[in-house]
């Protein structure tokens, strides 16, 4: 009671009890609700994974069948969100058009507003937050397919709700068809492992924003929005597109230890490295490894791996890189699976943030149901001016 710790960009503050993620960042350990990241990443879906995260057990079969029977029927968006993203650039960002888009969601279901039902609503009914939590994932890859297409300047497809998860998604990119515009079966299954492995971390910056903004009881459109936008960063989500770019710059093995120099002497950061908690190895970087090589047999060989594979040996063994435990990051790889897809690289964001989506969710649940959550509002060691009086402008230098 009454001291307060200067800790600046929360580095060592806890500011929740959860029990959804588990990671010990000195052994590169990660897992759901206590099941191996590898695990699921072999054995799971991602659908059976956003119900484990959000509810806390992997699901029975009939469990799993409505769940993935609700999500499935919720996938269209309301032809006004559609209009709506009409009317953006054509060479607008798909990020800055997912996050409007997920926020004006929330003004086409205005029984989501929490103000019209008493305002603790998500707090007190289980039945208030799954409705949302279901629409949500329903939605958001319609949301993304269509950001998509709108940048590529084609009309936007309706979902199918028969199909699986992943397959729905490229189905209504109509990217990679094969035969009656279906996905191949492969790839589908490859960005389903993707999606296993971004869809929680627990507190990164975009899961502290979800549950921040939610702590004020708010509709999950809007929260979902603002943990968007802090993923939209270079520093967090937007990393997997930021990679790409520099391989792009580097363009060829032989130039990676210049272009290391530079980063040693503080002129450019190495987008892909480096973690807040990992000092070791990323788990999901080990798998997303894997996954690139199945998708570069099916896409073709994406040559700037080789520039990626030889930034992280010399990395691995340059002093200053070991010495701060940099190591490749969920991103580092990430970013030319998404390339060998042909998927455009302003796009690569969306690709990291539709899974996010139901570690977003999971947090949001077991924040508001705390007994004793309150309203998130840090403190702050004022440091500027004491009192003076106001001058008037004649009087100014
Ligand atoms: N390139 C060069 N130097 C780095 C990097 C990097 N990517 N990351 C950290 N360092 C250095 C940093 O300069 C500092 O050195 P010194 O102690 O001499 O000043 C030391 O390593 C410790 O770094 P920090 O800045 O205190 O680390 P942080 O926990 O504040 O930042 C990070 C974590 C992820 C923002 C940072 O490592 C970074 O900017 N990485 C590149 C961007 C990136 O790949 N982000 C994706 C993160 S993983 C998935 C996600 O969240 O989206």
């Amino acid at each position: 009671e009454g001291i307060r710790v200067y800790d600046p960009a929360y580095q060592n503050t806890a500011v929740a009890r959860s029990k959804i993620t588990e990671i010990d960042g000195e052994a590169g350990v990660l897992r759901y609700r206590g099941y191996p990241i590898e695990e699921l990443a072999e054995k799971s879906n991602y659908l059976e994974v956003s119900y484990l995260l959000i509810f806390g057990e992997l699901p029975n079969k009939v469990q799993y069948e409505r769940w993935s029977n609700e999500i499935m029927h919720h996938t269209y968006i309301h032809i006004r969100v559609m209009e709506l993203m009409k009317s953006f650039n054509y060479d607008a960002h798909p990020m800055g058009m997912f996050i409007s888009s997920i926020s004006a969601m929330s003004t086409y279901h205005p029984e989501a507003n929490p103000a019209l039902a008493g305002n603790d609503m998500y707090k007190v009914s289980a039945t208030a937050r799954t409705k949302q939590i279901v629409r949500l994932l329903g939605k958001v890859p319609t949301v993304a397919a269509c950001c998509y297409r709108h940048r590529i300047g084609r009309p936007y497809n309706y979902p199918q709700s028969n199909l699986g998860y992943c397959e729905n998604f490229l189905y209504m990119l109509d990217h990679l068809s094969e035969e009656n515009y279906m996905p191949n079966a492969k790839l589908a299954r490859a960005l389903d492992v993707l999606f296993i492995l971004h869809a929680d971390h627990e507190l990164n910056c975009s899961t502290a924003a979800m549950r921040h903004i939610g702590s004020t009881l708010v509709d999950p459109y809007s929260a979902v929005a603002g943990a968007a936008s802090a993923l939209y960063g270079p520093l967090h989500g937007g990393a997997n597109e930021a990679v790409l770019r520099m391989l792009e710059e580097i363009g060829k093995p032989e130039n990676v230890t210049e272009f290391l120099e530079q980063v040693k002497q503080r002129k450019r950061r190495l987008m892909g490295f480096g973690h807040r908690i990992y000092k070791n190895y990323d788990p999901r970087a080990r798998i997303i490894r894997q996954v690139a090589y199945e998708v570069f047999e099916i896409c073709g060989r994406e040559p700037l791996i080789e520039v990626a594979i030889e930034l992280e040996r010399i990395a691995l063994s340059d002093d200053y890189f070991v010495k701060r435990k940099l190591y490749p990051n969920v991103d580092f790889y990430s970013g030319l699976i998404y390339k060998s897809m042909g998927f455009p690289t302003d796009f690569f964001p969306v690709l990291f943030a539709i899974p996010r989506v139901s570690g977003w969710l999971a947090h949001w649940v077991e924040s508001i149901t705390n007994p004793a959550a309150k309203i998130w509002r840090p403190r702050q060691v004022y440091v500027g001016e004491g009192k003076r009086s106001y001058v008037p402008m004649e009087h100014r230098s």
